[in-house]
């Protein structure tokens, strides 16, 4: 392809996979980058969304100007026009001054609507606005402001669903997929599945000054490819960085593997599900749920004994303990479990036979993904398999105390 060299761009945004698909991906995004079209991109959790506006930004004629991504979930309803359009002085309690909003700080550049569909309807009328016209009204204002912004929007919930369910509008769907972009699941991406194993395996490595990285026997290998990875991308990261720091035997086999629910058999993906990958909405059925608290309870008991491990490893003096992290379900950013977490997570793996209030359960689980997450409700929401709007409204009707 003319202009560009895929190999340098994988190289310069850390992008590994020689997958025709990713190819594809990735070739639809430069080509479209000089542009301003509008473009949104669909795929599950963790198979690498993120990436992609960045490129298609640094490739445009927007790149000195401003790249600003916002996680739609994320901003409370109340403030989120605001906080996209501007507001004007007067407009609300508070509002001392005016306010440029996203919309006019990015002008001339790019802005990065992450999870798009969690937008309230009334905020999709707004944006509408702006795709269809160039133009945005502040809140409190009659007066409306040009701007000239390239909107990149993502998702990994089914947008077609979240319309007929009256969630999303169509008309400011179609606006936004002018292009549109399909990140391949990483089951879709072949030999990927096993060069991503070897990179993060070499990170993790390196990271906890574990002189040799994981390697996978050729069965293993077999497995890795044919497994489902629900999880995708952030899933084999937090597998890898997990058994990096758990299995002292450094040749992977496929028995090792299957403790950490990655087999290539249909019925025991589901159980392999880690709690960062659950994408249980909390509007699911009750059996949603109630898989979910039983693949963290899951989580929850290879935590206690990792913990366990890691406290006897203190006392025999492994080579490598003293460089160790606490266990993280999200892997990407470690944190310390307390001794209350222990407590907690024991009590709750044993109550799990009769304890089946659910309520009761989800509040604990909020509390203690909270406190994985050092209150970092971004995190916390991930864990959980909810957004952070929803995780918001849980902690206040729940009256949470982080
Ligand atoms: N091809 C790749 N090479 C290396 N790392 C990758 C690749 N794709 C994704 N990753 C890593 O996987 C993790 C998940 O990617 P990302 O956050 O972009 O997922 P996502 O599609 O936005 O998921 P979600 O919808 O849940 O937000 C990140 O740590 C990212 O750096
Ligand atoms: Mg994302």
């Amino acid at each position: 392809m003319a202009g560009y060299d895929l190999t340098q761009i994988k190289t310069r945004y850390g992008i590994i996979g020689r997958d025709s698909k990713l190819d594809t991906v990735l070739d639809t995004a430069l080509q479209v980058a000089k542009t301003n079209l509008a473009v949104f991109i669909q795929g599950e959790s963790g198979v690498g969304k993120e990436i992609i506006p960045r490129i298609i930004h640094d490739s445009s004629l927007r790149k000195t100007k401003r790249y600003i991504a916002i996680n739609c979930g994320s901003i409370p309803e109340g403030t989120i026009d605001s906080e996209l359009f501007g507001h004007v002085k007067g407009s609300f309690t508070g509002a001392d001054r005016d306010h440029d909003g996203y919309f006019g700080a990015a002008n001339g550049g790019t802005l990065f609507l992450d999870e798009v569909g969690e937008l309230p309807l009334p905020t999709q009328v707004r944006l509408l606005r702006v795709l269809e016209t160039g133009e945005y009204i502040p809140v409190g204002s009659n007066e409306p402001r040009k701007t000239d912004v390239r909107i990149v929007a993502a998702t990994n919930v089914k947008i077609e669903k979240a319309i007929r369910e009256g969630k999303f509008r169509e008309d400011l769907y179609y606006r936004l997929c002018t292009i549109s972009v399909k990140m391949p699941p990483l089951r879709e991406r072949g030999q990927d599945v096993v060069l991503l194993f070897k990179k993060f395996a070499m990170d993790s490595a390196a990271l906890y000054n574990i002189p040799e990285p994981l390697r996978l026997t050729p069965e293993a290998e077999k497995v890795v490819m044919s497994y489902k990875w629900p999880g995708n991308i952030r899933q084999l990261k937090n597998v890898v960085e997990q058994m990096n720091i758990l299995c002292k035997d450094r040749l992977v086999t496929p028995e090792m593997l299957a403790g950490y629910g990655v087999t290539p058999s249909a019925e025991s993906t589901d159980l392999a599900l880690r709690p960062a990958s659950i994408a249980a909405k909390e509007s699911e059925p009750i059996e949603q749920t109630l898989k979910m608290m039983q693949l963290m309870i899951q989580s929850l008991k290879m935590d206690v004994e990792l913990l366990k491990q890691k406290s006897s490893e203190q006392h025999t003096g492994s080579h490598f303990v003293h460089q160790l992290p606490a266990p993280s379900v999200q892997i990407e950013q470690p944190h310390t479990i307390s001794s209350a977490d222990i407590d907690e997570v024991e009590d709750i793996a044993m109550d799990n036979e009769e304890d089946l209030n659910l309520e009761k359960n989800e509040k604990r689980l909020i509390e203690i993904a909270l406190r994985r997450s050092r209150n970092r409700r971004n995190l916390a929401a991930k864990d959980l398999g909810i957004s952070e709007r929803t995780l918001y409204r849980k902690i206040r009707d729940y009256g949470i105390e982080e």
